[in-house]
Parts: structure tokens; sequence; C-alpha cells
């Protein structure tokens, strides 16, 4: 606001400047005071010295229709921002109410999304991602088991131990859900978080039983932070981990199941936010 009205006030200060000088010339020029050096130089050719004095007179003119034109630029610009800004919250408040309907499919999964996404925030940041990157695990995160859309609601709910073909279907979710987001374009670095959430460090995940760095290092952080989430919460077939027995559980799998440095970087906030 003050640097608006500041380069106004100097647009103007220049406007009635050059007026003034314009002016000035004019008077000059037919008075014997035209023997002043700077006026003498320009207007001593009088062709020359016409075209300069219309200059002057009409450069006032021309600075007020360049200020209107960039103020108007400048508007429009600050219009655009704000539909931007908008449009930005709108989508993620899109993505927080679909992970809700999501997690709303089950009792037992009330909630998850949002806390595998603090988790897994908390993680990233320990490793000093940056911001896009952040943002791109908080989207991954809140819709990681989009994919489960696509199956059967009473596979889920099943206190019996899955059999093979169940199985089968419940490893196709990550796929799934890379394939129900494949079509937004800005969701592009998005689709390898959701799509390898499964996989393990030692090679023996799902879908493509990807195998150490060759797993994109966002997925392992969303890895362990779904993993921790399913542990220390009721699930229809197990009772929850108490969280002193989860960590103990993830310590256990590191190098197999979790990557290492990830872990580290997870008990690093156990062990401060336990200090
Ligand atoms: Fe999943």
């Amino acid at each position: 606001m003050a640097s608006t009205v500041l380069s106004r006030l100097a647009l103007y200060t220049v406007l009635f400047a050059w007026i003034i000088l314009g002016l000035s010339i004019q008077f000059l020029t037919q008075d014997t005071w035209s023997s002043i050096s700077i006026v003498q130089y320009f207007l001593s050719m009088e062709e020359s010295g016409v075209r300069f004095r219309a200059l002057i007179l009409l450069a006032p003119f021309a600075l007020t229709v360049i200020s209107y034109l960039i103020n108007e630029r400048a508007k429009l610009f600050q219009e655009t921002l704000l539909v931007e800004e908008e449009l930005r919250s709108l989508f993620k408040e899109l993505v927080h109410a679909f992970a809700n309907a999501l997690d709303a499919k089950s009792p037992w999964t009330m909630g998850h999304s949002e806390r595998v996404s603090s988790f897994a925030l908390a993680i990233a940041k320990e490793m000093q991602f940056n911001e896009q990157d952040m943002e791109m695990l908080k989207i991954g995160s809140l819709l990681h088991d989009i994919g489960k859309l696509g199956t059967y609601d009473d596979i889920l709910e099943k206190t019996d131990p899955l059999t093979e073909k169940e199985w089968e279907l419940i490893r196709m979710h990550p796929t799934k859900g890379a394939d129900i987001l494949k079509p937004i374009g800005q969701l592009q670095k998005v689709i390898p978080i959701i799509k390898y959430h499964h996989e393990r460090f030692d090679g023996k995940g799902y879908p493509e039983g990807l195998q150490g760095n060759d797993i994109p290092l966002l997925a392992r952080i969303l890895c362990l932070a779904d993993s921790f989430d399913a542990m220390t919460a009721d699930r229809p077939y197990k009772r929850a981990m108490g969280r002193e027995q989860a960590f103990v559980h993830v310590k256990e799998k590191t190098g197999t199941r979790f990557d290492p440095d990830v872990v580290k970087a997870f008990l690093r906030i156990y062990d401060t936010s336990n200090s």
C-alpha cells in the first residue's frame, strides 16, 4: 500500500517537473533567456527545436497514459493472483474433504489420512524437504488410499484372515489410486508417492517390488507414517499397539520394511517430543 502511494507520488512529481520544464522552455524560446546553455543547445536548429518542444509538451500526456495502462495491468495482475489463490485454497479444501470422505467409509479408518499426513510432514520437515515437496507429500498422504474406492468394502471390514484372492485385490489399490489421479496434470508428482507407498525397503512390498533408493523417498516416508498409524489404531482384524510398542516395532523393521534414514528422522522427532 505504502509503496503504491510512494510510486504515485513519484510519478506525479516527475509529471509536474516535466510540465514546468516544458513551459519554461516555451517561455525561454521566445525570450532573450534562450541563450541559457541547455535550451540553446536543444533549440539551436529550428526544425529539431520544434520537435523537441512538441515532445516536451506531449510527454506529460504520454506518461499519464502509460501510467494509466500500468495501473490497469497491475489491477488485472492482482485480480488474477486473487483468483489463483482462491482456486488453490478450493483445491486444498477439496483434497481434505475427499480424504475425510475416504476415511468415513469405515469407522476403523476415521481420521487416518489426516494423522498419516501429520506424521509424514513431521518426518519430511525433520529431513529438511522444501516447501514444494512438503505440499506434494501432504496431498499424497491425504489421498494415499484413494485406490480403495475400487476395492470391495466388505474386504476392508473383514475380521477373518483375508484369502489370497482378497489380498490380490488389496495389493491393487496403490496402482488404482495412481490411475484415478492420472488425468489431473497438477498431481503428476503426487502419483509416485501414492503408487509406491506399500513398497518395502527390502523389495518385498507391492505393487512392483521396488527396492531401496528405487522407491521415491517421499513414498518411503509415507510408508512409515501410514504403517505407524495402522499399528497404533484398532482395526477389525487386530487391536492397536501402544505407541512405545509401535516404536520398538519400527526399529525392528529398519532396513527391511522401512528406510533407515526415514526411521532415524522419525525417532529424532520422537526423542525430541519426549525430552
Ligand atoms: Fe494403502
